[in-house]
């Protein structure tokens, strides 16, 4: 039995650190032990712009602790409106990793998203061309389609298209929760990549309803049934290259999740690279753990290694009930539950 494991420090390659008062919780969250984080650009206002992402990462690292070495990485808001000249500026920025795309109205904060995705061609071709990073939230969003069904008809009816027209784009499909995503994605080309998140690997659809339903297990997109759990299970601890840790850790005070019309979204930094480790020990997959968590993302940003090494030891502990948020709390992912590794901080 493996009792600790010695890895590169790793990244969490999509998160919400949200704003304001928000970032008191969330920014030293995310520098605990991750050396990189990719920010999401999701605000209330959307980080559209170099001078967005500028400002929005002046307010991040204000919150950063003062012997951390933490890096925000930023990314910025496709809308309708985006411009070749937005990806160029983007581009020479130095400081912006990728493009986010998301469907209007497919999730939270998403209204400004993109109404019709082929318009966006012309700008995909010019990202194609300056090597910069689409990452998509790959679901339709039209009242036709079943909720459990929307991310893999996006690959059918969207993502294949934009691979064969945009060969040499590199795109992460972000949050990939089917066995359609993990399976596309391991069968494509090195241009093609994947995040998975740790509800996805914890949980099926069945946990959201057990016993009654559980606003703190909703996010996007949605939990799928344990077949995919297991699929996403084994595309992450298979040693695969192409996937990658993006926890998508995006809190929500309380009162927004137990509500008549609750969000979505589970926060997980309380425990993120424990969550994951607790997937990989069930299988027996601690030696792909530095690959998933360190290494993949990485290489796929063409971004260096992190220098320093974390240790995780196998150390049972208890998940809070909940955690202080924006003057109130927030319910962390798996609150209560008993779990079995522990990042140890030198
Ligand atoms: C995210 C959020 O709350 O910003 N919610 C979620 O359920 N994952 C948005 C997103 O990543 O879709
Ligand atoms: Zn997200």
């Amino acid at each position: 039995m493996i009792n600790h494991l010695t890895l590169i420090q790793p990244d969490d390659w999509h998160v919400h650190l949200r704003d304001d008062a928000a970032l008191i919780t969330t920014v030293p969250a995310a520098a605990r032990y991750f050396g990189r984080s990719i920010v999401m650009p999701n605000l209330k206002t959307p980080v559209r712009t170099v001078n967005d992402a500028l400002l929005y990462r002046q307010r991040i690292l204000q919150h950063r602790p003062k012997d951390s070495h933490w890096l925000p990485l930023m990314v910025l808001y496709l809308t309708d409106d985006t411009t070749k000249e937005d990806i160029s500026a983007a581009k020479k920025s130095g400081f912006v990793q990728a493009m986010k795309y998301y469907p209007a109205g497919a999730t939270t904060n998403s209204a400004s998203g993109v109404t019709k995705l082929e318009r966006l061609d012309p700008i995909f071709e010019k990202m194609q061309e300056l090597d910069l990073i689409l990452q998509m939230h790959g679901e339709v969003n039209d009242e036709n389609t079943d909720i459990f069904d929307r991310e893999a008809v996006f690959i059918d009816r969207h993502l294949r298209r934009i691979k064969e027209k945009f060969p040499e784009l590199k795109i992460v499909l972000e949050h990939i929760t089917t066995e359609q995503a993990a399976q596309y994605v391991e069968e494509s080309d090195r241009y093609l990549a994947a995040t998975i998140t740790p509800q996805h690997l914890l949980y099926n659809r069945n946990h959201m309803f057990a016993g009654g339903i559980r606003p703190h297990l909703y996010c996007l997109p949605i939990l799928k049934r344990d077949t995919h759990q297991k699929a996403l299970i084994k595309a992450s601890t298979s040693g695969s290259r192409k996937f990658f840790l993006g926890t998508d850790s995006a809190p929500h005070e309380l009162e927004t999740k137990e509500s008549a019309c609750g969000c979505a979204g589970c926060f997980s930094h309380h425990a993120a690279l424990e969550f994951y480790a607790e997937v990989f020990d069930q299988v027996n997959a601690m030696h792909h753990l530095e690959a998933f968590a360190s290494i993949n993302g990485a290489e796929f940003y063409h971004l260096p290694l992190n220098q320093s090494k974390i240790t995780l030891v196998r150390e049972p502990w208890t998940i809070p009930d909940e955690i202080p948020f924006c003057g109130g709390k927030l319910i962390p992912l798996a609150a209560g539950m008993n779990i079995n590794w522990k990042v140890k901080l030198p």
